[in-house]
């Protein structure tokens, strides 16, 4: 595998070092955003080349019983090097106590994640494209909409 530096640490990652994801989005999430999305998350692993991220994965979960898994991204550059399947198998790892580890992903990628030990099921999702580059402020933040205890 190309020699990456792996980091499940994104407090100290900066903007600067976050350029260049979102291939293909039309309306994609800034560096800055970016940041805030890894440093929002549950758990996130990141890929480094020198001081540049070269590639992530993050997860969100009720630490309990389920993570799901909604970016997984490497930099076009540095694809077929074998970073993606490290920062799926770290982030399986890290998660490997829950019961479910969800992902929706395009048809094309399903041999991909079932060499990762993930079985295809039926998947339902909606998306608010106007939203694509993200909230602000994010709505984590926001205690009121977060499960109350009752
Ligand atoms: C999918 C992705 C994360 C894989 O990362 P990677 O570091 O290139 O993956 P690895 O080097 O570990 O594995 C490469 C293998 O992934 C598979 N693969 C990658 N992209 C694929 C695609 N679009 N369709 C089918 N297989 C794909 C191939 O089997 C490939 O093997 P090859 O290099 O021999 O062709 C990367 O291609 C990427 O960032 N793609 C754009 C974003 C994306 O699709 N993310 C997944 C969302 S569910």
């Amino acid at each position: 595998m190309y020699r990456v530096r792996f980091s499940n640490d994104p407090t100290t990652l900066r903007p600067e070092q976050a350029e260049g994801f979102f291939v293909g989005w039309p309306n994609p999430p800034s560096p800055q955003t970016l940041v805030r999305i890894l440093q929002s998350s549950f758990a996130v692993w990141l890929a480094f080349d020198d001081d540049r991220l070269v590639g992530f994965v993050n997860a969100l979960s009720d630490g309990v019983l389920n993570a799901f898994v909604p970016l997984l991204e490497v930099l076009p550059e540095f694809q077929g090097k074998g970073i993606g399947t490290e920062l799926v198998r770290r982030m399986t790892e890290t998660l490997g106590d829950l019961y479910a580890i969800d992902l929706v992903c395009y048809a094309e990628l399903i041999p991909y994640y079932q060499r990762l030990g993930f079985q295809p099921l039926t998947a339902m999702a909606k998306r608010n494209y106007g939203a694509q580059a993200g909230v602000t402020p994010s709505l984590g933040r926001d205690t009121s909409l977060r499960a109350q205890p009752s």
